[in-house]
């Protein structure tokens, strides 16, 4: 009963609000109790994160202009958000689950993420944004299909299959993240999952007995589309199917001139879909592969991702050596002209029927430069923390873009500094990019550490015009590719290396700059861009707040409703004082009852009825 008031009060304010999205498109409903399970992928029982009982979560499968509606319960014992890596969510920031625009969903709680996917096709993924959350699972994919009336640059595939593929550790999240807290490094993986799984017994001194493998079943003669995402902590991994051609059709929602690859480095947070023709004989079955890169990769073998291609008329199981990884050790070249490879198809559409070339981004003047620079973790203050121009972010307990709603003072300050500053002492800060509404942004990210590192914005695809070894200088603009770079939302960044995007600034919010790799995240490896339309005063360029915001921070006293869980995950025994609650209502009107609950939930944390 409790909880039809609850949403009594919810569906009013929903009433109240205009829809933020064109009633025409059609919805797509997902309810998810995200919970720990036990499972033990390399051998070792742990708790993941699973989304109705599944490790990993169900592929989110959509199509351009569609409104998704996702009713997320907190099931574990630590609040919750979930990102959308690579959906833009246009005027609409509130949707993204990060600590920068949403509260986090306390446990216990649920929360419903709703959102358009507005002209947007592609491949990516979800998992949750914070607390390092993300090495524990709660990922999955997203398809983003095209509307039946625009034409996809291929022939219709004869299936489609999304593989996540990610380096893992035994440790459980939270004993990483009092590694880290500790100053710790994380230190090497102890193997790559492939869709949740440990690998196929290709050597037994290799892979212990016992582990459950991943089997991708396919008949022979067929074209499928194979979607990868690279969902880890921290490691590049190269991807190779053996005996077959990796035809690249698409990187994060740009198509591509179509090549093949025999193999591709996936960095971290990084998509793509690839054709892959059942085309050889079947003798046996055959290695899907995920293998460290950019590590001592002998030193790595054991941390291999292995799954296996099985056709429906296979001989026999897969046996012998894996196919090589490229042979590079000391040609540092190779990973990154294969990455210089990747080609926008200018003559393709995407979302929008005209082709994706007509926006000619190299005709446009940049209005703001950044350069950002990341160098291997600092001391800040007695403590081991990452940093971008010296800058290590800590989020500010009440979210940035709510505190602008709310008029919070000095939540944040605009000044993050447009260069580093090669004098200045690495400290803590809440300094956000303030970037100017229909401006267009340069981003330069210069890798000054000894590792691999990949960027992402949310909100926005980047064009990916430039990429090399060594310091970027003013003169490293006239190696851009001015025509057919491709637009995506992570961006890998090689040691000693920088890579230029260029941003159109038209989505109105506050957009997550981050590192993908989870521990230089974790240790303050962001920042923020602002980017505020200085006209309007009629939620035209962005969505008012949403009407089930969570408050918390310096506006917790705004948060209107408690939980509102679904009744089985209810007992009797914690019904109790809500029963008591209820007879207040009778008595004293709904105002008492808020404030009882309150106080009831702060000391409590009882599941409600
Ligand atoms: C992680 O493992 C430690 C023991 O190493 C345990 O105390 C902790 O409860 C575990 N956390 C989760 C979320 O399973
Ligand atoms: C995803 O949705 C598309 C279009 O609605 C459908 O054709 C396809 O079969 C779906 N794929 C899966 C794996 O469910
Ligand atoms: C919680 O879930 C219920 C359905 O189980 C839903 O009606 C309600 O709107 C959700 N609450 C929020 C805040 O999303
Ligand atoms: C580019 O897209 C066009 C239009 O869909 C397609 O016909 C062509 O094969 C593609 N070219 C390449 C190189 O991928
Ligand atoms: C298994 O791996 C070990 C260690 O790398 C290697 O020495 C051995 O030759 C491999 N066995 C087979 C059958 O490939
Ligand atoms: C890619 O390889 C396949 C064989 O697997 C071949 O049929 C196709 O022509 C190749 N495509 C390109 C664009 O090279
Ligand atoms: C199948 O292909 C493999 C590798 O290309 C080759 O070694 C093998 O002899 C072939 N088997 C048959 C039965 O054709
Ligand atoms: C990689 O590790 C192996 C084994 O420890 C070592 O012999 C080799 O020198 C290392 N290679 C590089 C390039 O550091
Ligand atoms: C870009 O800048 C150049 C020189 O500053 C100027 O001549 C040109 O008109 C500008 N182009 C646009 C599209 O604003
Ligand atoms: C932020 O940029 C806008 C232009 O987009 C400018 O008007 C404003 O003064 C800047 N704010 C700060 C604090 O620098
Ligand atoms: C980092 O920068 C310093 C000088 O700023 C330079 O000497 C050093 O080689 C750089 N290291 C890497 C890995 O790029
Ligand atoms: C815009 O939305 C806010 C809620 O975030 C509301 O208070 C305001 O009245 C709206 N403005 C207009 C002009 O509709």
């Amino acid at each position: 009963m409790w909880r039809l008031l609850t949403l009594a009060v919810v569906s009013a304010a929903l009433l109240a609000a205009p829809r933020p999205a064109t009633a025409a498109d059609p919805y797509a409903f997902f309810d998810w109790d995200v919970s720990y399970i036990t499972a033990a992928p390399l051998g070792v029982e742990q708790q993941v994160i699973g989304i109705n009982g599944k490790f990993p979560g169900p592929v989110v499968n959509i199509t351009t202009n569609w409104n998704v509606v996702v009713n997320v319960l907190n099931d574990l014992d630590e609040p919750l958000l979930i990102t959308w890596n690579g959906i833009q969510h246009r005027k609409n920031c509130w949707q993204d689950g990060v600590l920068g625009t949403n509260c986090p969903i306390p446990s216990g709680w649920n929360w419903t993420y709703e959102f358009q996917v507005k002209d947007q096709i592609g491949s990516f993924f979800y998992f949750p944004s914070t607390a390092l959350q993300r090495a524990a699972g709660g990922f999955g994919g997203i398809v983003v299909n095209n509307r039946a009336v625009i034409a996809v640059p291929f022939g219709s595939p004869d299936g489609d299959i999304t593989i996540l593929i990610g380096d893992w550790y035994n440790k459980n999240h939270t004993d990483l993240r009092k590694m880290l807290d500790e100053g710790k490094e994380l230190g090497m993986p102890d193997g790559v999952l492939i869709n949740g799984k440990g690998p196929y017994r290709y050597n037994d001194s290799l892979v212990p007995a016992g582990i459950e493998h991943e089997t991708i079943d396919v008949h022979p003669g067929r074209t499928y589309r194979i979607r990868v995402h690279n969902v880890g902590t921290s490691t590049s991994l190269n991807f190779r199917i053996q005996g077959h051609n990796l035809l690249l059709v698409e990187s994060e929602g740009s198509y591509t001139t179509q090549q093949n690859y025999t193999s591709l480095d996936v960095h971290v947070g990084q998509s793509y879909s690839f054709l892959v023709s059942t085309d050889q004989n079947a003798s046996s079955d055959y290695y899907v592969v995920a293998s460290a890169r950019m590590v001592n990769e002998s030193l790595w073998g054991r941390v291999t991702g292995v799954a296996v291609l099985r056709y429906s008329n296979s001989g026999g199981s897969a046996s012998g050596p894996l196919p090589d990884p490229p042979q590079d050790q000391y040609d540092k070249t190779l990973s990154m002209n294969q990455a210089r490879s990747v080609r926008r198809n200018l003559s393709a559409g995407a979302a929008r029927p005209n082709p994706q070339g007509s926006f000619r981004y190299a005709s446009i003047n940049v209005t703001q430069a950044y350069l950002l620079r990341s160098t291997a973790p600092v001391e800040i203050g007695g403590r081991r923390r990452s940093a971008l121009n010296g800058l290590s972010y800590s989020p500010p307990e009440t979210p940035l873009r709510l505190a602008d709603a709310y008029d919070v003072k000095d939540a944040y300050t605009l000044d993050f500094p447009d260069r580093p500053d090669a004098a200045a002492v690495p400290r803590m800060s809440r300094s956000v990019i303030n970037g100017t509404y229909h401006g267009f942004m340069e981003i330069i990210f210069q890798n000054n550490d000894t590792r691999m590192q990949s960027y992402h914005m949310d909100g926005y695809a980047l064009f990916v015009v430039g990429m090399d070894y060594g310091e970027w200088t003013e003169s490293s603009r006239g190696t851009y590719n001015k025509g057919d770079s491709v637009a995506r939302s992570t961006v890998q960044v090689y040691p000693g290396a920088w890579t230029a995007v260029l941003v159109s600034l038209d989505n109105v919010g506050f957009w997550n700059v981050r590192s993908q790799n989870l521990d230089s995240w974790y240790l303050g490896q962001e920042v923020y861009v602002r980017i505020v339309n200085p006209e309007d005063g009629a939620n035209k360029t962005e969505m008012p707040v949403p009407p089930n915001a969570l408050y918390c921070g310096q506006l917790h006293k705004y948060q209107k409703y408690g939980p509102s869980s679904p009744e089985s995950h209810t007992t009797t025994s914690q019904c109790f004082p809500t029963l008591l609650l209820l007879i207040d209502i009778f008595l004293a009107g709904s105002r008492l009852l808020i404030t009882r609950w309150r106080r009831l939930w702060r000391s409590g944390r009882s599941r409600p009825c």
